[in-house]
């Protein structure tokens, strides 16, 4: 049976998400299942070439991963008609600039979010695409994550009956970098390199809440900047302009109220790094990256309030594991499935730029809340 070799142009794969996410965890691991399996039976194998700007770096990568081609040349890595996708998960300040080339040179474009810093550059990007004819599609990779797919499957079979609330708990301690290396780049925590916790994660929300609760409505969103100095990779202080915590309200259509905390100050007392807690009429779910616990209506507990004595039930006793009744695949992987499928067969795929595009609206509206202090509508993007 036939197979169709897709090339991809990958770009900014030296980095934390490029590296692990990216290449070993979805494109070799897709080489290495014998490819993507089409409906008739053909197979499309994808055949990356590493793009980045340091030659020691980018031999060292493929070396160690098994990658035959690399080059520092992004232009003539463009040029090459044989290779038919553009990737990028380089940082997100250059993504635009790179994207509208890659788009010119007739690519199809698949990118790590945030697609843009900010919105008119993203809705630039969508237009252009579509006007190219390419196929476009953004990273959304926390639908595919077991514990969210779990909960996907709770709102579909009726579970919850009417959903009222979402409460979102993400984060972690991230080291300041002194005593102990950060375990996330220093980017991230300069404004004037597109750091930020809340253009990084509103843009994450914006899918989850659209796709599981309901569009979102309205945004209230108060952001923090806890820690103002930092080490770098080098070891060197930095003055820490970004965010580091937003502390966000959403109201979505149907009348669900999500409210998601994101902080990389806090330390962890909770089942994941990042926690859902749905609460229904008829029952509620707690769901992390991977496991999801229930507590139907029938086996909820009945506390009474009483500061005199000790707590006499064990909360984190009365909820039921939703058991794992199929396989989950790496999010990412799963994701670029779908998208070369998309590439070789069309057909619709929902995860474009455009909804890439409503994430980074959702992160510029939150920043518009924190500045005025107050509850901002959002509006439908205008293609
Ligand atoms: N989907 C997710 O859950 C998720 C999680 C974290 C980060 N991200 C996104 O992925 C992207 C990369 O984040 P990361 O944490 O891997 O960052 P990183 O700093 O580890 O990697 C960035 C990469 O970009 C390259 N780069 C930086 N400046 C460049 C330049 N001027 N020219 C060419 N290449 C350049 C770096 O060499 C590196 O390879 C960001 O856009 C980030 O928002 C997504």
């Amino acid at each position: 049976m036939e197979t169709i070799r897709l090339g991809i142009v990958m770009n900014g794969v030296t980095g934390r998400m490029g590296t692990n996410q990216h290449l070993v965890r979805s494109i070799n691991a897709i080489r290495a299942q014998g490819g993507v399996a089409l409906a008739d039976g053909r197979r499309i194998m994808p055949d990356p070439i590493l793009v980045g700007r340091n030659e020691a770096k980018l031999s060292a990568l493929a070396k160690a991963h098994g990658v035959e081609r690399w080059t520092t040349d992004l232009d003539a890595a463009l040029g090459n008609k044989d290779d038919t996708i553009y990737f990028d998960s380089a940082s997100t300040g250059l993504r635009p600039e790179l994207i509208r080339k890659a788009i010119a040179a007739g690519k199809h474009i698949y990118t790590e979010k945030p697609v843009a810093p900010t919105l008119a550059d993203a809705l630039d990007l969508y237009r252009r695409a579509e006007a190219a004819g390419v196929k476009h599609g953004v990273v959304q990779d926390k639908l595919w994550l077991p514990g969210l797919q779990k909960l996907k499957m709770l709102i579909e079979s009726g579970f919850f009956g009417r959903i009222l609330s979402v409460r979102g708990e993400f984060g972690y301690w991230v080291f300041e970098g002194d005593w102990q290396p950060a375990q996330r780049p220093s980017w991230n925590y300069r404004k004037e390199d597109d750091g930020g916790i809340i253009v990084d994660m509103l843009c994450h929300w914006r899918y989850v809440l659209d796709n599981l609760f309901g569009g979102v409505k309205s945004v209230m969103c108060l952001g923090a900047t806890h820690i103002g100095k930092r080490w770098d990779e080098n070891g060197k202080p930095y003055a820490a302009t970004a965010d580091d915590a937003a502390y966000a309200t959403f109201e979505l259509e149907g009348g669900v109220v999500a409210q998601i905390n994101s902080s990389w100050c806090t330390r962890v007392r909770r089942d994941d790094l990042v926690t859902f807690h749905v609460d229904g009429t008829l029952g509620s779910a707690v769901a992390g990256l991977t496991e999801c616990r229930i507590q139907p209506r029938a086996a909820t507990p009945k506390p009474v309030w009483n500061p005199d004595m000790p707590q006499t039930i064990d909360f984190y006793d009365t909820w039921q594991l939703v058991p794992a009744n199929r396989t989950y695949d790496n999010a990412f992987k799963v994701e670029w499935e779908l998208f070369l499928r998309h590439v070789v067969e069309g057909g619709p795929f929902q995860w474009n730029l455009l909804e890439g595009a409503k994430g980074v609206q959702l992160a510029e509206l939150g920043m518009h809340s924190w500045r005025e202090r107050r509850f901002v509508d959002v509006p439908p993007v205008s293609v």
